[in-house]
């Protein structure tokens, strides 16, 4: 079976990159990382990238006149390596309908909560954890889902929660989350690649 080419967009350290391309190199996802692209020069996710021989671009937008040029390159560099699968992997830019059109059904996010709580505009990195500890939850968790024009509001893949402690702290509760996030993400990215997922309507199988 032949591999399927993927992209990864991220815009920080990369911990759930850095997942994808272990998964990888042990034989459980049939994919490849073709490109690691960052909308910030800085993010250790660049760095990731290159110490696995992953081409490793940034694309940061204030290098460009407008968002029209700053999408055009970011979709020019997906299809020029022929990718097949973009993942989101912490990547903090909302996507052009463009792109979104382009890939329909094809992007995938990864999101520190149970969607529909704790998501959409504004909630992003540790912001999601102290909504949910301020909040009192019990439970929070994380989400794998398709990517469509809204933020989070896509077509959801996989799903696991995690149980908030009330001594819980900010950091510790990222720690735990994030550790679902990878196998999640994981699990996600290998049933696309194995041609395992199937979407009917808000439903994916
Ligand atoms: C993760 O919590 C992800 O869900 C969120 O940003 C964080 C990125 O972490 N969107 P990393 O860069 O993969 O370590």
């Amino acid at each position: 079976m032949s591999l399927t080419r993927i992209g990864v967009l991220i815009s920080g350290n990369g911990t759930n990159l850095q997942a994808l391309i272990d998964n990888i190199a042990s034989g459980n996802i049939s994919g490849r990382i073709c490109v690691v692209i960052s909308d910030r020069k800085d993010a250790y996710g660049l760095v990731r990238a290159k110490k696995h021989g992953i081409d490793a671009v940034c694309i940061n937008k204030k290098d460009f006149l407008n968002d029209t040029d700053f999408n055009s390159k970011l979709l020019e560099e997906l299809k020029n390596r022929d990718i097949q699968l973009i993942v989101l992997a912490g990547y903090l830019r909302i996507l052009s309908t463009e792109i979104i059109n382009e890939y329909r059904n094809r992007i995938i996010n990864i999101h520190p909560s149970l969607i529909p709580s704790f998501c959409g505009k504004g909630y992003y990195g540790e912001k999601v954890h102290k909504a949910v500890l301020e909040y009192g939850v019990k439970v929070t968790g994380a989400t794998v889902h398709f990517v469509d024009e809204k933020a989070d509001t896509g077509p959801i893949i996989l799903q696991e929660p995690v149980k908030v402690n009330n001594d819980d702290t900010l950091e510790a509760l990222q720690e735990r989350v994030l550790k679902i996030e990878h196998a999640l993400l994981s699990e996600a990215v290998k049933l696309f690649c194995d041609g395992r997922l199937r979407i009917s309507e808000r439903k994916v199988w």
